[in-house]
């Protein structure tokens, strides 16, 4: 039997660090009410450790690109808190946030302004504080990284939805933030710049400890590459775990508006075909064949 450790979150409950010595980020209750009366953020709890990849799933309104844009002080909650290595937000911002939480917004077009995009990619390390040589070094090693070095002299206006994208990743990238937001990151990408964005995000944790948030609605990312699920409803995180978790709760996943992952779904598909009930919960792609090889007739001998 695997222990149950999905957090269900009722509103109105306190939000305490989950784990202070590796907590970056936290947003404690936070809610934000845009000028028009929609509620974009209502009573929302989440944090951010180091070396870790959390996924934040909810439907389109849920209010995921709100909680992002929270988190690197674009908006500011009306209620609750947030803080940022222990300090609140507002002080952490008068000593250069941007050093710390790096945003990917939703829209690319938010994002670049500079006539070219190197000049956009190295904007970050010279507000740094960086020479120019170095921080054309940094810009052109995070384009590299992904995949966007033949873009180093266009201009941004005129890139494609998905090339703006590589730009706006490169741009974060190229500041080492300790935190990296990426909103959709791979809503408009092909599929090759889409596996290697995710390698990236993978990348980040591994080799230099940074905590990763990925915001979006489709499932089967965040199971290839998410170490927590946090799923999103009406403007707050309703309940979270580990994925081998979350994706075996269908109900979970029903409340929360979005369907299984196909892997997940294939899986559970063939144990019922099959009549026997799912013994081992996979997630990654190989843990699903290694489990679907596993349950198949010929090797069980029927
Ligand atoms: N600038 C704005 N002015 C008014 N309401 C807004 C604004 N931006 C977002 N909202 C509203 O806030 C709520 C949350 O929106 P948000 O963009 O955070 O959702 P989301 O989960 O990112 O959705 P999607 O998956 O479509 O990107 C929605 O009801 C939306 O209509
Ligand atoms: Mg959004």
């Amino acid at each position: 039997m695997i222990a149950v450790t999905i957090l269900r979150r009722e509103p109105g409950h306190a939000c305490p660090a989950a784990d202070p010595e590796r907590e970056i980020l936290h947003v404690d209750c936070a809610s934000h009410t845009y000028a028009d009366g929609s509620v974009g953020i209502h009573d929302m709890c989440f944090h951010v450790l180091r070396n870790e990849i959390v996924a934040l799933c909810g439907p389109n309104g849920s209010g995921k690109s709100t909680l992002i844009e929270h988190l690197n002080g674009l908006l500011t909650p009306s209620q609750g808190k947030i803080s940022v290595e222990g300090k609140p937000l507002s002080e952490a911002a008068r000593s250069g946030l941007w050093r710390v939480v790096g945003v990917v917004f939703q829209q690319s077009d938010d994002q670049l302004f500079a006539p070219t995009v190197l000049d956009d990619v190295m904007f970050g390390p010279l507000n740094l504080g960086m020479g120019r040589e170095e921080a054309e070094g940094r810009a052109r090693e995070a384009l590299g990284s992904v995949g966007g070095e033949h873009l180093v002299g266009r201009l941004p206006n005129y890139l494609s939805g998905g090339e703006k994208r590589l730009v706006s990743i490169a741009g974060i990238l190229a500041m080492r933030p300790r935190v990296i937001a990426l909103d959709e990151p791979t809503s408009d990408l092909d599929p090759v710049h889409s596996a290697r964005i995710e390698e990236l995000i993978l990348g980040l944790r591994r080799d230099f400890g940074i905590g990763v948030v990925i915001a979006t609605h489709d499932l089967d990312l965040a199971a290839r590459i998410a170490d927590r699920i946090c799923l999103v409803r009406k403007g707050s995180v309703f309940a979270e775990g580990p994925p081998e978790e979350v994706f075996y709760d269908p109900d979970l996943i029903r409340e929360a508006g979005l369907e299984l992952p196909l892997g997940i779904r294939i899986y559970l598909d063939c144990c019922r075909g099959l009549g026997i009930s799912p013994e081992k919960r996979p997630v990654r792609r190989e843990e699903i064949i290694a489990a679907l090889q596993e349950i198949s007739p010929a090797r069980q001998g029927r």
